[in-house]
């Protein structure tokens, strides 16, 4: 079987594509035949060494697939030859709170990833695919799809008519878009291109905001909500929008720390933290539990993830190129072919 491996950290210039033996499915694992995979911005991170000494070398990057059952393993209750599954981005969070453990077996940075013909994984570890999602699609719901779910839907507390604000228009964030207007909630969103705010209105966003040409735009959040302040912020920026997050929130709202797009602007406004009792939340994805919920309000609602461009698997390292030229609007997917 095909397989991309990252041979050193040095970029999309280390991926290379060579032959490995075809895996064998064990007792209570699944052999997949992959038909899509989708790009994260970790991914980016990682071809560059971003993940330190826990990712190892030689690495097959990506950790999010939708795939075809080739053959299972003794013991496999769950799944037959033929079934459409996706995997979930943390094998051993089964529920619950998070732990170390549970932490443990992320695909395409401690362990192989999916940019592979073919994986192993444990049975326990996929789920069905929607069945009205394309395989790019489907691949698209594991990271981007899941931290955005719980950012919005589990973290949230939100009601209906409680005002959401997104940043730029990546997978995380298109994601947060959709769930939030799920829950009838009001939506502001950022973006750095004119182009891409006027997708951000078709996508039903209610508000918007290019965050180039408005670059105190926590205060521009605030006159949208006469003042208010968002409920919740799904910030994919870190520290370098963190201030601007704080002065667009309500008092008592929350700020779901999801990302670290931007570079650290000056010290954190903790004071304002502390005196409108905000709270700062770390999202990190979520569990097999949550995810499946994900996926069935998904499917309940024929939900369809923005998918900006497919590439072929032959075109892999471009697909990579093409996200850290930041022109992408959404998914970026890789489609595996027969
Ligand atoms: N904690 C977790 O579990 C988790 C899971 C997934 C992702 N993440 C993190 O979340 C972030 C987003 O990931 P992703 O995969 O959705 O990335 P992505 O698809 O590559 O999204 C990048 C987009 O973010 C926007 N952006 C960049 N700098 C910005 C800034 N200073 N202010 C506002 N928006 C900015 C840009 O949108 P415009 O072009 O519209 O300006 C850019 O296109 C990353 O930091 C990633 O590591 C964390």
């Amino acid at each position: 079987m095909r397989v991309y491996e990252l041979q050193n950290a040095g970029g999309i210039d280390g991926l290379k594509l060579l032959e490995r033996p075809m895996p064998r499915p064990g007792p209570d694992e699944v052999l997949l035949r992959i038909t899509a995979a989708t790009l994260n911005y970790r991914d980016l991170l990682t071809i560059k060494g971003g993940y330190g000494s826990r990712q190892k070398l030689p690495l097959i990057p990506l950790s999010d697939a939708a795939g075809v059952v080739e053959a299972v393993g003794a013991g496999v209750t769950r799944f037959k030859t033929g079934d459409r599954v996706i995997n979930a981005f943390f094998p051993n969070w089964l529920s619950g709170e998070p732990s170390e453990q549970k932490f443990v077996g992320a695909a395409g940075g401690q362990v192989d990833g999916v940019l592979s013909e073919y994986r192993v994984f444990p049975q326990h570890a996929l789920v069905e695919a929607p069945a009205h999602l394309s395989d790019p699609a489907a691949a698209a719901l594991a990271c981007a799809g899941l931290t955005a779910w719980s950012a919005v839907v589990k973290f949230g507390g939100l009601h209906p008519g409680d005002t959401v604000l997104t940043q730029g228009t990546g997978g995380v964030s298109l994601f947060a878009l959709q769930f939030a207007k799920l829950v009838g909630a009001r939506v502001i969103s950022t973006s750095s291109n004119d182009h891409k705010i006027a997708k951000l209105r078709q996508l039903g966003a209610d508000a918007t905001i290019n965050y180039m040409t408005t670059p105190n735009w926590g205060s521009q959040v605030r006159a949208l909500t006469g003042g208010r302040g968002v409920d919740l912020v799904v910030e994919v920026g870190g520290a370098g929008t963190a201030n601007e997050s704080i002065r667009a929130t309500r008092v008592g709202g929350t700020i779901a720390m999801i990302g670290v797009l931007a570079q650290p602007a000056g010290d954190l406004r903790l004071p304002i933290v502390v005196m409108q009792q905000l709270r700062l939340q770390g999202v990190t994805v979520g569990s097999l539990e949550d995810f499946q919920m994900m996926i069935n309000a998904i499917a309940l609602h024929r939900q369809q993830p923005v998918i900006d461009k497919v590439f072929p698997f032959e075109q892999a390292p471009e697909a990579f190129a093409y996200m850290a030229a930041g022109k992408h609007f959404g998914k970026v997917a890789i489609a595996f072919g027969d």
